[in-house]
């Protein structure tokens, strides 16, 4: 046993290749998880069970502020695979330490369409069910058959399908602790830092239809005069559309939108009209509206704008980005990454009344 953990447990391992951003930090100590009875090992030893843990994904939506005194359990479970079909769906199956956008290109490749829309977003698998990663009209919930998981403190397996996730917008059970001594009347579940994602099924559509309705994809529409797009044909669009305003995480570090785009009441909508007309919003079904957290720094003047090494992506003032190398120690740090962020939200609350929620998480 004792030789086992020797070789799953690294110490003292730098972790500038493991998060998007490339921020330099160290982990006390990270085990790499290729199977389920990788972690079943770590728990039946009295320190490694003891510890705290972080679980890690591809590292793409996370800001390192330091070293990590947690565990880090860097997931590696590998393998994909149809597991069913029925009248209605295809269920595919992906290990969590599956890349995603491979597993979607594997997806169509194999003549199943369904993903396409999520093309390129960067992470892992297992990352993905976490945020409910989403993208032009797509969201992983609409895709979600179910989870399988291990609870870190027992090492049981559970299952859970999509209403246990408690899928939000950028949100689901895995972002949230337990706080048992809330005493609101009743006891949230979380399970941040209590689970690892083990696999993920998804329930991919028959017949399938494409979703075209957002603006980008309906001026690709217009630009090729191809109203019948296939999946694959979708996929590719998708893969341009992000090319051309997101930058590539092995270029310039960054986790995607850092911001939520917000939620407002219709009254705080209008307000923000009357000010600026020009503000982008979204009507939502239940009466609320969502703006573009993009547009609203923007406004406020901060694409392209520098902190230290940490910086406002000149083509989408969502993304902030480390200006410095991705593989070397001039890269930003979580800290001055952190500093942009206060001061974005700061700047964007005194001009709109509203407070930005960072979408990564903060370690
Ligand atoms: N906008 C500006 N200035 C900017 C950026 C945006 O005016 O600097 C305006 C755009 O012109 C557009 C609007 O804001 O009218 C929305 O921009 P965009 O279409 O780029 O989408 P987004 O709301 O900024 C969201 C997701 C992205 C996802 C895209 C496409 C969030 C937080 N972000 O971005 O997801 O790819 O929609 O569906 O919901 C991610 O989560 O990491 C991510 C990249």
């Amino acid at each position: 046993m004792f030789d086992n953990l020797a070789m799953l447990v690294q110490k003292n391992v730098a972790l500038q290749a493991f998060n998007t951003f490339h921020i330099m930090a160290r982990a006390h100590a990270l085990a790499r998880i290729s199977e389920a009875s990788d972690v079943l090992a770590l728990l039946a030893d009295p320190e490694w069970a003891a510890q705290p843990k972080l679980v890690l994904g591809g590292g793409s939506n996370i800001v390192l502020t330091g070293d990590v005194k947690p565990l880090v359990l860097k997931v590696e479970i590998k393998g994909r695979q149809q597991v069913a079909e029925t009248a209605k769906a295809i269920i595919v199956e992906a290990g969590a330490g599956e890349n995603w956008h491979d597993f979607v290109a594997w997806t169509l490749a194999q003549g199943w369409p369904g993903l396409e829309n999520m093309a390129l977003i960067p992470g892992t698998v297992g990352a993905a069910p976490v945020q409910n990663i989403g993208a032009y009209g797509v969201e992983l919930q609409d895709r979600f058959d179910s989870l399988d998981a291990m609870d870190l403190q027992s090492g049981q397996t559970f299952t859970l399908n999509a209403a246990q996730c408690a899928f939000g917008y950028r949100d689901s059970i895995f972002k949230h602790s337990s706080s048992p001594n809330q005493d609101r009347g009743y006891r949230p579940i979380g399970l941040k830092d209590r689970a690892l994602i083990l696999r993920v099924r998804f329930a991919l559509p028959k017949p399938w239809k494409p979703v075209l309705g957002y603006a980008d994809l309906e001026r690709k529409m217009q630009e090729t005069g191809c109203n019948q797009p296939s999946a694959q044909q979708v996929a590719d669009w998708i893969c341009d559309i992000r090319r051309a305003k997101l930058p590539d995480p092995a270029v310039m570090g960054n986790a995607g939108s850092f911001f939520k785009n917000p939620t407002v009441t219709p009254e705080q909508c209008s307000d923000i009209i009357g000010r600026d007309p020009k503000v982008v919003f979204y009507p939502l079904p239940d009466g609320s509206f969502k703006l573009a957290a993009g547009w609203l720094i923007d406004a406020c003047g901060w694409r392209g704008k520098t902190v230290g090494m940490a910086g406002v992506y000149e083509k989408q003032a969502l993304v902030l980005v480390n200006r410095g190398s991705v593989d070397g120690p001039d890269a930003a740090t979580g800290g001055e990454v952190m500093t942009l962020a206060r001061a974005i939200q700061t700047s964007v609350y005194e001009r709109f009344g509203i407070l930005l929620e960072p979408e990564p998480v903060v370690v």
